[in-house]
């Protein structure tokens, strides 16, 4: 199956929660807007020690994201809760069987998305679409006061064929099997009046083979 779901509740600490009051805006919004702040890193996923590349450059291709591929960004740099937290939902779904095993490049990718009476939060403004990698784990930390942010993942080809729907409560994780399906979620808007978010890690593992191919 290319789609897995799997538990993170346990991983989840009180300060990864606290981390995200401390995110910036993401600088590549279209529009003066700020609905998404996020940071980023980027480590091997291997034994001993971890060596982190923090805050980018984060290069996709414009066939893979049609508003802000073809250029590198760069964002804030991941906070260490976010990277103890990559790592081990990357370790977990190593040890359930549904991530390969062995040494892989690990992307983090920390983001909060927001909403507001006046303004929806639009967790992938792209529409339907892959990330670019091997696996990738979408893990909900926690959400507050929103309703939509609906997950859907279909098969890449068979647009009908839809593989997950779901709205991801906070300490559920998807496993993706990026080349062979699209994902999307849908936007989100306060459930009651005033403001709202939504807070996840995306995880994005690949082989070593694809470190000099990704920033191509
Ligand atoms: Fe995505």
């Amino acid at each position: 199956m290319p789609v897995h779901t799997l538990a993170c509740a346990d991983l989840v600490d009180d300060r990864l929660v606290a981390s995200y009051e401390d995110l910036p805006a993401d600088g590549y919004l279209d529009g003066d807007h700020v609905y998404r702040y996020r940071a980023f890193g980027e480590t091997l996923l291997a034994s001993g020690e971890p060596h982190w590349r923090l805050g980018g450059p984060f290069f996709q291709s414009k066939r893979l994201n049609s508003r802000a591929g073809g250029i590198d960004r760069t964002f804030a740099p991941l906070a260490e809760p976010a990277r103890e937290f990559a790592r081990a939902l990357a370790l977990r779904a190593q040890g359930q069987g549904i991530a390969p095993r062995g040494e892989l490049l690990l992307g983090c990718h920390q983001i909060r998305v927001v909403a507001t009476d006046a303004f929806a939060g639009l967790p992938t403004p792209e529409g339907f679409h892959q990330d670019g990698f091997a696996q990738v784990l979408i893990a909900c930390i926690a959400r507050h006061n929103d309703s939509g942010a609906v997950t859907s993942v279909r098969r890449l080809g068979a647009a009908s064929e839809l593989l997950y729907e779901g709205s991801l409560a906070a300490g559920d994780a998807l496993l993706l099997v990026d080349p062979l399906v699209e994902h999307y979620v849908s936007p989100l808007t306060p459930r009651r009046p005033g403001r709202a978010h939504r807070d996840v890690v995306v995880v994005t593992l690949a082989p070593l083979s694809a470190r000099e191919g990704r920033n191509a």
